[in-house]
């Protein structure tokens, strides 16, 4: 199947198979996640010394820690005496970290310092600075701390490939960038994390039909036949890509207190301000499955809405099972109340029983469901809608931009990209 897939891609069918099926998942899991830089964490997750969290990367759980000298590390979650799990919490705060099995004990950087029955054990034999935690190899982007486990992988400068232009918009919002608002919300979803990832390389097609009760309640300070108008980006052969919906009419920078659009006129370069001024949806993924959404929405409808940003892991756990990451994201200079507002628009729409997320996942189980069906097996979808856009000459940020935004373009590169890794040879 993946070796008829290329040619169709292009001329814009996928198979639905892709969506829900075991070969797929473990093909992704030694070809994909073993390969790509992963997210881990946010900087700001982890601000003091010894504080840690434990995430994944495919099903391999890792500890990432701010060590005793303030860098962060990663590490592989298991113990190397007889791979216990070193660290059972999901966050916390740790100079040393030590197995419930038998005592091995490691510095939160790693190293091995503590091994019961030392002299009368291992009489000698073990070289304890053989046996240190294995380390995930990291680098981080405007606070955001990716991991790859392979050795040979490109630098995560080159893996962006231009895309942080765009994430600038999410990340640099204030003179001192974004943190989170709280810890992340998790939890299961009988749902394919390639739906999700899709969705929010720029699905604008979706938004005024599964989330049309925004518009008719008034929560959306905008018209739901304006949802076209606007730009899809996506990096080419890197499969990131974003969606930039307009709203004509509304002032720049709408649902933004002054005081933080005038700190993004200091963090933001003319080129990211004159795409960003026109915007009021971003919704962007990093391939292969971190995305972000900035949205305006009115807490009191038919109110002027406040803008609110939410950063979210399509974390695969099975064929068409995901785990669910979904974190707020605020400019660290804002004020309280500006990110008490924003975190409550992020609650009352992403959060874990938000409006939006409960009208996207409805769906999105529904296809996965389908997706892994009988006959659903030998049928493709058609991913043709602006097969023949033209690129546009005059955008001013990296990649292939497109107008109107309502368009698979994005899609067709993040399967094209996909497609790459799983059929790559070693
Ligand atoms: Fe950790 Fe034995 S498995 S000390
Ligand atoms: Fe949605």
């Amino acid at each position: 199947m993946l070796d008829d897939m290329r040619d169709g891609i292009w001329q814009g069918r996928v198979p639905a198979r892709i969506f829900n099926d075991q070969e797929i998942f473990e093909l992704e899991r030694e070809k994909l996640f073993a390969k790509a830089w992963c997210f881990l964490a946010h900087e700001s997750e982890i601000p003091k010394k010894g504080d840690y969290v434990t995430r994944y990367i495919a099903d391999n759980s890792i500890i990432v820690v701010r060590d005793e000298h303030g860098n962060v590390r990663a590490n592989l979650n298991m113990c190397r005496h007889r791979g216990n799990v070193m660290c059972k919490s999901e966050m916390g705060n740790a100079s040393h970290f030590r197995c419930s099995y038998h005592g091995w004990v490691y510095k939160n950087s790693g190293e091995l310092i503590g091994v019961p029955y030392f002299k009368e054990g291992y009489e000698g034999q073990l070289d304890r600075k053989q046996w240190g935690l294995v380390p995930i190899r990291i680098d981080t982007y405007a606070g955001l701390i990716f991991g790859t486990l392979d050795p040979h992988a490109p630098s995560l400068d080159e893996y962006l490939g231009g895309f942080q232009f765009y994430l600038d918009i999410y990340l640099k919002q204030g003179a001192n960038g974004s943190e989170v608002h709280g810890p992340p919300d998790h939890w299961i979803a009988e749902t394919d994390w390639k739906i999700c990832a899709e969705n929010f390389s720029g699905d604008g097609y979706h938004t005024p039909v599964a989330h049309q009760f925004g518009f008719h309640l008034g929560y959306f300070p905008s018209s739901g036949s304006t949802h076209s108008e606007g730009w899809a980006v996506n990096i080419p052969g890197k499969g990131h890509g974003i969606g930039l919906g307009h709203t004509p009419g509304m002032p720049a920078f709408f649902g933004y207190p002054d005081e933080l659009v005038k700190q993004m006129h200091e963090s933001l370069s003319p080129e990211q301000l004159e795409v960003f001024s026109k915007t009021r949806t971003a919704v962007g993924s990093v391939f292969p499955n971190l995305s972000f959404l900035i949205q305006p929405f009115s807490l009191v409808p038919g109110e002027p809405g406040v803008r609110f940003c939410t950063m979210r892991l399509w974390h695969p756990i099975g064929p068409g099972r995901m785990e669910m990451w979904s974190w707020c994201l605020v400019p660290r200079d804002a004020s309280e109340e500006y990110k008490e507002a924003a975190y409550k628009a992020y609650t009352l729409t992403f959060g874990q029983a938000g409006t939006f997320e409960q009208d996207d996942f409805e769906n999105w189980i529904k296809v996965t469901k389908a997706a892994g069906s009988t006959l659903a097996k030998n049928i493709e979808f058609p991913y043709v809608m602006g097969l023949e856009r033209p690129q546009l000459e005059d955008f001013p940020g990296p990649g292939h931009a497109v107008s109107p935004y309502v368009t698979d373009t994005n899609f067709r590169n993040l399967w094209s990209t996909w497609l790459d890794y799983l059929t790559r040879e070693e």
